[in-house]
Protein backbone atom coordinates (compact mmCIF):
# COMPACT_ATOMS: atom_id res chain seq x y z
CA UNK A 1 0.00 0.00 0.00
CA UNK A 2 1.30 3.66 -0.77
CA UNK A 3 1.57 5.81 1.58
CA UNK A 4 2.23 9.69 2.14
CA UNK A 5 3.45 10.69 5.04
CA UNK A 6 2.52 14.21 6.13
CA UNK A 7 5.46 15.61 8.89
CA UNK A 8 8.00 18.56 9.57
CA UNK A 9 11.71 17.00 7.35
CA UNK A 10 14.66 17.31 7.48
CA UNK A 11 17.44 15.29 5.60
CA UNK A 12 20.76 15.47 3.73
CA UNK A 13 20.47 15.03 0.24
CA UNK A 14 22.80 14.16 -2.75
CA UNK A 15 26.14 12.59 -1.32
CA UNK A 16 27.55 15.71 -0.41
CA UNK A 17 31.21 15.12 2.42
CA UNK A 18 30.62 16.57 6.10
CA UNK A 19 31.94 19.90 5.10
CA UNK A 20 29.12 20.49 2.52
CA UNK A 21 26.52 18.76 4.84
CA UNK A 22 25.10 22.10 5.66
CA UNK A 23 24.57 23.73 1.25
CA UNK A 24 23.06 19.64 0.95
CA UNK A 25 20.38 20.32 4.23
CA UNK A 26 16.53 19.93 3.06
CA UNK A 27 13.52 21.37 5.37
CA UNK A 28 10.65 21.11 4.53
CA UNK A 29 8.59 22.62 7.95
CA UNK A 30 5.15 20.92 6.33
CA UNK A 31 6.51 18.40 4.44
CA UNK A 32 5.29 15.02 2.27
CA UNK A 33 7.52 11.29 1.98
CA UNK A 34 5.64 9.20 -0.42
CA UNK A 35 6.70 5.76 0.18
CA UNK A 36 6.23 3.38 -2.84
CA UNK A 37 4.48 -0.05 -2.81
CA UNK A 38 8.08 -1.56 -2.54
CA UNK A 39 9.01 0.53 0.63
CA UNK A 40 11.18 2.75 -1.71
CA UNK A 41 10.83 6.31 -1.34
CA UNK A 42 9.00 7.86 -4.33
CA UNK A 43 8.60 11.49 -3.48
CA UNK A 44 10.01 13.86 -0.95
CA UNK A 45 9.01 17.59 -0.83
CA UNK A 46 6.99 19.90 0.38
CA UNK A 47 3.22 18.97 0.93
CA UNK A 48 1.63 21.82 -0.97
CA UNK A 49 3.66 20.37 -3.90
CA UNK A 50 2.70 16.50 -3.67
CA UNK A 51 2.62 14.55 -6.97
CA UNK A 52 -0.35 13.35 -9.06
CA UNK A 53 0.41 10.16 -7.86
CA UNK A 54 0.54 11.26 -4.24
CA UNK A 55 -3.60 11.41 -4.47
CA UNK A 56 -3.76 7.47 -4.36
CA UNK A 57 -1.77 7.14 -1.19
CA UNK A 58 -2.98 6.36 2.11
CA UNK A 59 -2.00 9.28 3.89
CA UNK A 60 -0.22 9.10 7.24
CA UNK A 61 -0.32 12.14 9.87
CA UNK A 62 2.28 12.88 11.92
CA UNK A 63 1.26 16.45 13.40
CA UNK A 64 3.55 18.61 15.11
CA UNK A 65 5.85 15.87 14.77
CA UNK A 66 9.43 15.38 12.65
CA UNK A 67 10.42 13.26 10.17
CA UNK A 68 14.24 12.10 9.86
CA UNK A 69 16.17 9.93 8.34
CA UNK A 70 16.68 6.71 10.26
CA UNK A 71 19.54 6.51 12.48
CA UNK A 72 22.97 4.55 11.72
CA UNK A 73 24.55 2.94 14.12
CA UNK A 74 28.31 2.01 12.90
CA UNK A 75 29.11 0.28 15.87
CA UNK A 76 27.23 -1.40 19.07
CA UNK A 77 27.53 -4.86 20.92
CA UNK A 78 24.49 -7.53 20.78
CA UNK A 79 25.90 -9.27 23.70
CA UNK A 80 26.21 -6.18 26.03
CA UNK A 81 22.40 -5.59 25.84
CA UNK A 82 22.12 -6.05 29.38
CA UNK A 83 25.04 -4.45 30.94
CA UNK A 84 25.07 -1.21 30.24
CA UNK A 85 26.72 1.08 33.12
CA UNK A 86 29.22 -1.30 34.64
CA UNK A 87 31.67 -0.32 37.15
CA UNK A 88 34.87 -1.72 35.84
CA UNK A 89 37.66 0.04 38.25
CA UNK A 90 39.97 1.46 35.47
CA UNK A 91 39.63 2.04 31.37
CA UNK A 92 38.89 -0.19 28.88
CA UNK A 93 40.96 -3.10 29.31
CA UNK A 94 39.91 -3.37 33.17
CA UNK A 95 36.02 -2.96 32.56
CA UNK A 96 36.40 -5.48 29.84
CA UNK A 97 37.98 -8.15 32.61
CA UNK A 98 36.14 -7.21 34.94
CA UNK A 99 32.67 -6.46 33.81
CA UNK A 100 31.95 -6.97 30.13
CA UNK A 101 33.83 -10.78 29.11
CA UNK A 102 31.69 -12.41 31.91
CA UNK A 103 28.59 -10.70 31.06
CA UNK A 104 29.01 -11.65 27.31
CA UNK A 105 29.49 -15.21 28.82
CA UNK A 106 25.88 -15.56 29.87
CA UNK A 107 24.97 -15.65 26.60
CA UNK A 108 26.06 -19.25 26.50
CA UNK A 109 22.77 -20.19 28.10
CA UNK A 110 20.15 -20.49 25.12
CA UNK A 111 17.30 -18.62 27.20
CA UNK A 112 19.19 -15.55 28.41
CA UNK A 113 20.50 -15.60 24.76
CA UNK A 114 17.02 -14.91 23.55
CA UNK A 115 16.03 -12.94 25.48
CA UNK A 116 18.31 -10.76 25.21
CA UNK A 117 17.91 -10.70 21.08
CA UNK A 118 14.62 -9.70 22.10
CA UNK A 119 15.22 -6.68 24.24
CA UNK A 120 18.11 -6.13 21.50
CA UNK A 121 15.62 -5.70 18.85
CA UNK A 122 13.61 -3.51 21.56
CA UNK A 123 16.06 -1.23 22.06
CA UNK A 124 17.26 -0.33 18.68
CA UNK A 125 13.76 0.32 17.58
CA UNK A 126 12.65 2.49 20.54
CA UNK A 127 16.02 4.30 19.62
CA UNK A 128 15.13 5.13 16.33
CA UNK A 129 17.81 3.41 14.79
CA UNK A 130 16.91 1.55 11.53
CA UNK A 131 20.71 0.15 10.75
CA UNK A 132 23.01 -1.22 12.92
CA UNK A 133 26.77 -2.82 12.84
CA UNK A 134 26.93 -4.79 15.10
CA UNK A 135 29.36 -6.96 16.96
CA UNK A 136 27.93 -10.27 17.60
CA UNK A 137 28.28 -13.11 20.19
CA UNK A 138 30.79 -15.57 20.19
CA UNK A 139 28.09 -18.14 20.84
CA UNK A 140 26.64 -19.64 17.43
CA UNK A 141 23.48 -20.37 19.13
CA UNK A 142 23.17 -16.90 20.51
CA UNK A 143 23.98 -15.54 17.46
CA UNK A 144 21.82 -17.50 15.06
CA UNK A 145 18.72 -16.66 17.75
CA UNK A 146 19.81 -12.63 16.84
CA UNK A 147 19.55 -13.30 12.53
CA UNK A 148 16.43 -15.10 13.31
CA UNK A 149 14.81 -12.29 15.34
CA UNK A 150 15.85 -9.46 13.49
CA UNK A 151 14.59 -10.72 10.29
CA UNK A 152 11.42 -11.27 12.24
CA UNK A 153 11.84 -7.72 13.36
CA UNK A 154 12.72 -6.28 9.78
CA UNK A 155 15.85 -4.17 11.34
CA UNK A 156 18.53 -3.62 8.82
CA UNK A 157 21.58 -5.47 10.21
CA UNK A 158 25.41 -6.44 9.49
CA UNK A 159 26.39 -8.58 12.15
CA UNK A 160 28.92 -11.21 12.74
CA UNK A 161 30.33 -13.67 15.55
CA UNK A 162 32.97 -11.50 17.70
CA UNK A 163 35.86 -13.65 17.02
CA UNK A 164 38.54 -14.35 20.23
CA UNK A 165 41.11 -16.81 20.57
CA UNK A 166 43.62 -15.65 23.03
CA UNK A 167 42.77 -13.36 26.18
CA UNK A 168 42.69 -13.35 29.92
CA UNK A 169 40.92 -15.53 32.06
CA UNK A 170 37.97 -14.13 32.40
CA UNK A 171 37.68 -14.03 28.52
CA UNK A 172 37.99 -18.07 28.83
CA UNK A 173 34.14 -19.00 28.33
CA UNK A 174 34.44 -16.80 24.92
CA UNK A 175 37.78 -18.41 23.64
CA UNK A 176 37.76 -20.92 20.69
CA UNK A 177 40.61 -22.95 19.28
CA UNK A 178 41.80 -21.45 15.73
CA UNK A 179 40.02 -23.70 13.84
CA UNK A 180 36.88 -23.56 15.18
CA UNK A 181 37.17 -19.51 14.99
CA UNK A 182 37.70 -19.72 11.09
CA UNK A 183 35.19 -22.78 11.06
CA UNK A 184 32.13 -20.79 12.86
CA UNK A 185 32.70 -17.60 10.97
CA UNK A 186 32.91 -19.63 7.85
CA UNK A 187 29.58 -20.92 8.93
CA UNK A 188 27.87 -17.91 9.88
CA UNK A 189 28.49 -16.42 6.31
CA UNK A 190 27.77 -19.17 4.66
CA UNK A 191 24.33 -19.61 6.58
CA UNK A 192 23.14 -16.25 6.69
CA UNK A 193 24.85 -13.95 3.89
CA UNK A 194 23.24 -12.95 1.38
CA UNK A 195 26.01 -14.59 -1.68
CA UNK A 196 24.25 -13.90 -4.23
CA UNK A 197 24.49 -9.89 -5.78
CA UNK A 198 21.03 -9.62 -6.71
CA UNK A 199 19.52 -11.20 -3.16
CA UNK A 200 22.34 -9.04 -1.91
CA UNK A 201 21.01 -6.00 -3.11
CA UNK A 202 17.55 -6.62 -1.52
CA UNK A 203 18.94 -8.19 1.73
CA UNK A 204 18.36 -6.21 4.79
CA UNK A 205 20.93 -8.21 6.75
CA UNK A 206 24.53 -8.83 6.26
CA UNK A 207 27.64 -10.94 7.78
CA UNK A 208 30.83 -9.12 9.13
CA UNK A 209 34.11 -10.58 9.72
CA UNK A 210 34.69 -9.01 13.68
CA UNK A 211 37.48 -10.12 15.13
CA UNK A 212 37.26 -8.26 18.50
CA UNK A 213 40.73 -6.57 18.92
CA UNK A 214 44.08 -7.02 17.71
CA UNK A 215 44.96 -8.27 21.68
CA UNK A 216 41.87 -10.75 20.94
CA UNK A 217 44.36 -12.75 18.29
CA UNK A 218 47.55 -14.48 17.49
CA UNK A 219 49.23 -14.18 14.44
CA UNK A 220 48.42 -17.05 12.84
CA UNK A 221 44.71 -16.54 13.64
CA UNK A 222 44.94 -13.03 12.11
CA UNK A 223 46.20 -15.10 9.18
CA UNK A 224 43.73 -17.39 8.90
CA UNK A 225 41.35 -15.04 9.29
CA UNK A 226 42.51 -12.80 6.52
CA UNK A 227 42.72 -15.49 4.19
CA UNK A 228 38.78 -16.21 5.05
CA UNK A 229 38.00 -12.45 4.39
CA UNK A 230 40.05 -12.52 1.26
CA UNK A 231 37.85 -15.31 -0.08
CA UNK A 232 34.53 -13.78 0.76
CA UNK A 233 35.11 -10.45 0.01
CA UNK A 234 33.66 -9.92 -3.21
CA UNK A 235 30.55 -11.54 -1.93
CA UNK A 236 30.08 -8.11 -0.29
CA UNK A 237 30.87 -9.82 3.54
CA UNK A 238 32.24 -6.60 5.87
CA UNK A 239 34.84 -6.28 8.56
CA UNK A 240 34.76 -4.41 12.06
CA UNK A 241 37.28 -4.31 14.91
CA UNK A 242 38.68 -1.79 17.61
CA UNK A 243 41.53 0.56 16.35
CA UNK A 244 43.45 2.63 18.87
CA UNK A 245 40.56 3.08 21.92
CA UNK A 246 42.98 3.41 25.16
CA UNK A 247 46.29 4.83 25.02
CA UNK A 248 46.92 4.24 28.78
CA UNK A 249 51.05 4.70 28.89
CA UNK A 250 52.75 0.95 28.97
CA UNK A 251 49.60 -1.23 30.48
CA UNK A 252 46.72 -0.04 28.10
CA UNK A 253 45.42 -0.85 24.67
CA UNK A 254 47.64 0.82 22.08
CA UNK A 255 50.70 0.25 23.73
CA UNK A 256 49.98 -3.23 24.60
CA UNK A 257 49.15 -4.02 20.66
CA UNK A 258 52.69 -2.67 20.03
CA UNK A 259 54.46 -4.29 22.35
CA UNK A 260 52.77 -7.99 21.74
CA UNK A 261 53.48 -7.69 18.06
CA UNK A 262 56.21 -5.62 17.63
CA UNK A 263 53.98 -3.52 14.91
CA UNK A 264 54.92 0.61 13.85
CA UNK A 265 51.47 0.99 14.15
CA UNK A 266 48.00 -0.57 15.38
CA UNK A 267 46.51 -0.59 12.07
CA UNK A 268 49.00 -2.37 10.47
CA UNK A 269 47.88 -5.07 12.38
CA UNK A 270 44.69 -5.06 10.65
CA UNK A 271 45.83 -4.45 6.99
CA UNK A 272 48.08 -7.43 6.77
CA UNK A 273 50.96 -6.61 8.08
CA UNK A 274 50.99 -8.03 11.60
CA UNK A 275 54.57 -9.12 11.64
CA UNK A 276 57.27 -7.89 14.19
CA UNK A 277 58.49 -4.45 12.35
CA UNK A 278 55.27 -4.56 10.13
CA UNK A 279 56.32 -7.01 7.98
CA UNK A 280 53.20 -8.52 5.89
CA UNK A 281 51.99 -11.62 7.13
CA UNK A 282 48.47 -12.36 5.04
CA UNK A 283 46.24 -9.97 3.53
CA UNK A 284 44.70 -7.50 5.39
CA UNK A 285 40.55 -6.50 6.31
CA UNK A 286 40.76 -2.46 5.36
CA UNK A 287 38.02 -1.47 2.22
CA UNK A 288 34.80 0.06 1.75
CA UNK A 289 32.70 -2.49 3.56
CA UNK A 290 35.11 -2.37 6.59
CA UNK A 291 34.53 -0.01 9.60
CA UNK A 292 37.02 0.84 12.56
CA UNK A 293 35.75 1.61 15.70
CA UNK A 294 36.95 4.24 17.65
CA UNK A 295 40.40 5.81 15.66
CA UNK A 296 40.73 8.17 18.84
CA UNK A 297 44.45 7.66 18.48
CA UNK A 298 45.43 7.67 15.02
CA UNK A 299 49.15 8.38 13.53
CA UNK A 300 48.23 10.88 9.94
CA UNK A 301 49.80 7.52 8.32
CA UNK A 302 47.03 5.26 9.81
CA UNK A 303 44.50 7.91 8.88
CA UNK A 304 45.83 8.31 5.60
CA UNK A 305 45.53 4.70 4.88
CA UNK A 306 42.34 4.30 6.14
CA UNK A 307 41.73 7.08 3.61
CA UNK A 308 42.71 5.55 0.77
CA UNK A 309 41.49 2.18 1.51
CA UNK A 310 38.16 3.69 1.77
CA UNK A 311 37.77 2.39 5.63
CA UNK A 312 35.48 4.56 7.55
CA UNK A 313 35.30 5.44 11.45
CA UNK A 314 32.88 4.54 13.91
CA UNK A 315 33.01 7.90 15.88
CA UNK A 316 32.04 6.61 19.43
CA UNK A 317 32.18 9.92 21.82
CA UNK A 318 29.99 8.55 24.52
CA UNK A 319 32.05 5.63 25.30
CA UNK A 320 35.52 7.51 25.00
CA UNK A 321 33.59 9.60 27.89
CA UNK A 322 32.89 7.15 29.74
CA UNK A 323 35.96 4.72 28.99
CA UNK A 324 38.52 7.62 29.37
CA UNK A 325 39.79 7.07 26.36
CA UNK A 326 40.18 10.54 25.20
CA UNK A 327 38.28 12.36 22.34
CA UNK A 328 39.13 11.75 18.63
CA UNK A 329 40.85 14.69 16.76
CA UNK A 330 37.60 16.07 14.94
CA UNK A 331 39.13 18.35 12.32
CA UNK A 332 42.27 16.19 11.70
CA UNK A 333 40.27 13.43 10.83
CA UNK A 334 38.08 14.81 8.30
CA UNK A 335 41.28 16.60 6.91
CA UNK A 336 42.61 13.58 6.07
CA UNK A 337 39.75 12.40 4.33
CA UNK A 338 38.17 9.47 6.43
CA UNK A 339 34.54 8.90 6.32
CA UNK A 340 33.59 9.52 10.25
CA UNK A 341 29.89 7.51 11.34
CA UNK A 342 28.48 7.73 14.60
CA UNK A 343 28.58 4.85 16.98
CA UNK A 344 26.73 4.22 20.48
CA UNK A 345 28.99 1.37 21.10
CA UNK A 346 26.82 -0.24 23.65
CA UNK A 347 27.59 -0.69 26.21
CA UNK A 348 31.05 1.02 26.36
CA UNK A 349 27.89 3.96 25.48
CA UNK A 350 26.03 4.05 27.79
CA UNK A 351 23.37 5.72 25.45
CA UNK A 352 21.62 3.83 22.60
CA UNK A 353 19.67 7.53 20.85
CA UNK A 354 21.57 8.51 18.63
CA UNK A 355 20.87 12.15 18.81
CA UNK A 356 22.38 12.01 22.51
CA UNK A 357 25.55 10.38 21.19
CA UNK A 358 25.58 13.40 18.92
CA UNK A 359 25.03 15.83 21.61
CA UNK A 360 28.30 14.53 23.48
CA UNK A 361 29.44 14.62 20.19
CA UNK A 362 29.06 18.64 19.93
CA UNK A 363 30.37 18.81 23.21
CA UNK A 364 33.58 17.13 23.47
CA UNK A 365 34.55 18.66 20.03
CA UNK A 366 33.63 22.30 20.82
CA UNK A 367 35.56 21.77 23.71
CA UNK A 368 39.07 20.03 22.13
CA UNK A 369 41.94 22.32 22.97
CA UNK A 370 42.82 25.86 21.30
CA UNK A 371 42.63 25.64 17.47
CA UNK A 372 41.54 22.16 16.92
CA UNK A 373 38.05 23.33 18.78
CA UNK A 374 35.25 23.05 16.26
CA UNK A 375 31.45 23.90 16.87
CA UNK A 376 29.66 21.09 14.38
CA UNK A 377 27.02 22.30 12.55
CA UNK A 378 23.49 20.95 12.89
CA UNK A 379 23.55 19.93 9.27
CA UNK A 380 27.38 18.31 10.05
CA UNK A 381 25.14 16.54 13.19
CA UNK A 382 22.42 14.97 11.24
CA UNK A 383 25.09 14.00 8.47
CA UNK A 384 27.34 12.11 11.12
CA UNK A 385 24.14 10.17 12.34
CA UNK A 386 22.79 8.97 8.91
CA UNK A 387 24.68 9.39 5.78
CA UNK A 388 27.88 8.82 7.14
CA UNK A 389 26.69 5.63 8.87
CA UNK A 390 25.65 4.97 5.28
CA UNK A 391 28.27 5.45 3.70
CA UNK A 392 30.41 3.53 5.81
CA UNK A 393 28.83 0.56 5.40
CA UNK A 394 28.57 0.99 1.68
CA UNK A 395 24.62 1.08 1.86
CA UNK A 396 24.30 4.81 0.28
CA UNK A 397 22.60 3.62 -2.57
CA UNK A 398 19.91 2.70 -0.92
CA UNK A 399 19.50 4.51 2.93
CA UNK A 400 20.64 7.30 4.59
CA UNK A 401 18.73 9.90 3.70
CA UNK A 402 15.25 10.65 1.49
CA UNK A 403 16.11 10.91 -1.85
CA UNK A 404 13.84 9.65 -4.43
CA UNK A 405 14.75 5.80 -5.02
CA UNK A 406 15.78 5.03 -1.67
CA UNK A 407 14.55 2.68 0.42
CA UNK A 408 12.38 3.89 2.80
CA UNK A 409 14.05 3.95 6.21
CA UNK A 410 12.75 6.86 9.13
CA UNK A 411 11.63 7.83 12.48
CA UNK A 412 9.10 10.07 13.54
CA UNK A 413 10.09 12.10 16.33
CA UNK A 414 7.25 13.75 18.94
CA UNK A 415 8.37 16.70 20.68
CA UNK A 416 5.28 16.23 23.36
CA UNK A 417 6.85 13.32 24.27
CA UNK A 418 9.20 15.36 26.15
CA UNK A 419 8.44 19.22 27.59
CA UNK A 420 12.09 20.35 27.24
CA UNK A 421 12.36 19.60 23.65
CA UNK A 422 8.58 21.02 23.19
CA UNK A 423 10.01 24.15 24.97
CA UNK A 424 12.46 24.57 23.47
CA UNK A 425 11.23 23.98 19.89
CA UNK A 426 8.54 26.41 20.70
CA UNK A 427 9.95 29.41 22.93
CA UNK A 428 13.50 29.22 22.34
CA UNK A 429 15.03 32.58 20.17
CA UNK A 430 16.09 31.80 16.71
CA UNK A 431 17.80 34.13 14.48
CA UNK A 432 14.76 35.52 11.54
CA UNK A 433 17.05 35.37 8.69
CA UNK A 434 15.33 31.98 7.54
CA UNK A 435 18.29 29.59 6.40
CA UNK A 436 19.81 30.70 10.10
CA UNK A 437 16.49 29.77 11.95
CA UNK A 438 16.47 26.31 9.72
CA UNK A 439 19.53 25.63 11.76
CA UNK A 440 19.23 26.36 14.95
CA UNK A 441 15.99 24.64 15.04
CA UNK A 442 17.87 21.61 13.88
CA UNK A 443 20.54 22.04 16.41
CA UNK A 444 17.39 22.45 19.71
CA UNK A 445 15.91 19.23 17.75
CA UNK A 446 18.73 16.90 18.01
CA UNK A 447 20.69 18.05 20.76
CA UNK A 448 17.21 18.20 23.06
CA UNK A 449 15.44 15.24 21.76
CA UNK A 450 15.66 12.18 24.12
CA UNK A 451 14.67 8.66 23.37
CA UNK A 452 11.12 8.85 24.31
CA UNK A 453 9.96 10.98 21.51
CA UNK A 454 10.34 8.34 19.13
CA UNK A 455 6.86 7.82 18.26
CA UNK A 456 7.62 5.25 15.31
CA UNK A 457 10.75 3.84 13.34
CA UNK A 458 9.95 2.62 9.83
CA UNK A 459 12.39 0.41 7.60
CA UNK A 460 11.72 -0.10 4.28
CA UNK A 461 8.44 1.40 4.65
CA UNK A 462 7.24 -0.84 7.26
CA UNK A 463 6.50 -0.01 10.35
CA UNK A 464 8.63 -1.76 13.17
CA UNK A 465 7.08 -2.99 16.68
CA UNK A 466 8.90 -3.63 19.85
CA UNK A 467 7.86 -7.01 21.64
CA UNK A 468 6.71 -8.02 24.77
CA UNK A 469 10.58 -8.62 26.79
CA UNK A 470 11.02 -12.72 26.87
CA UNK A 471 10.47 -14.40 30.28
N1 LIG B 1 37.87 -3.36 22.66
C1 LIG B 1 37.76 -4.72 22.65
N2 LIG B 1 36.52 -5.10 23.02
C2 LIG B 1 35.83 -3.98 23.26
C3 LIG B 1 34.50 -3.75 23.67
O1 LIG B 1 33.70 -4.65 23.91
N3 LIG B 1 34.13 -2.44 23.81
C4 LIG B 1 34.99 -1.42 23.55
N4 LIG B 1 34.56 -0.17 23.70
N5 LIG B 1 36.26 -1.63 23.17
C5 LIG B 1 36.68 -2.89 23.02
ZN1 LIG C 1 33.03 -1.50 20.95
Amino acid sequence: MTELHRAHIFHICGSPVVADAARHLEHYPDGGLLVDDDGCIAWCGPWAERPPAAGAATVVDHPDSFLLPGFVDTHLHFPQVNCIDSYGGGQLLEWLNHCIFPSEAKLADPGFARGAAAEFCNRMISAGTTTGLVFGSQFPDAQDGLHEEVRRRGLRLVTGRTTQTVGPPSAEPLLTSEADAIRLTAEEIERWHPLDEAARAEALVQVAVVPRFTLSLTTTTLAALGELYEAYRDKGVYFTSHLNENNRPGTGEIDTVKQTFSVEHYLDTYDGRFLPGSEVGGPGFLGRRSVMAHGVHCTDAELARLAETGTSIAHCPVSQLFLGSGTMPWRRTIAAGVNVALGSDVAGGDEWFLPQVLNSCFKVHISEPGGASVSLHPAELLFTGTLAGARALDLEDRIGNLDAGKEADFVIIDPSRWPTLENSLRWGSRPAEPEAARDALLFTLLMAAREVTVAATYVRGRRLRTAEPVA
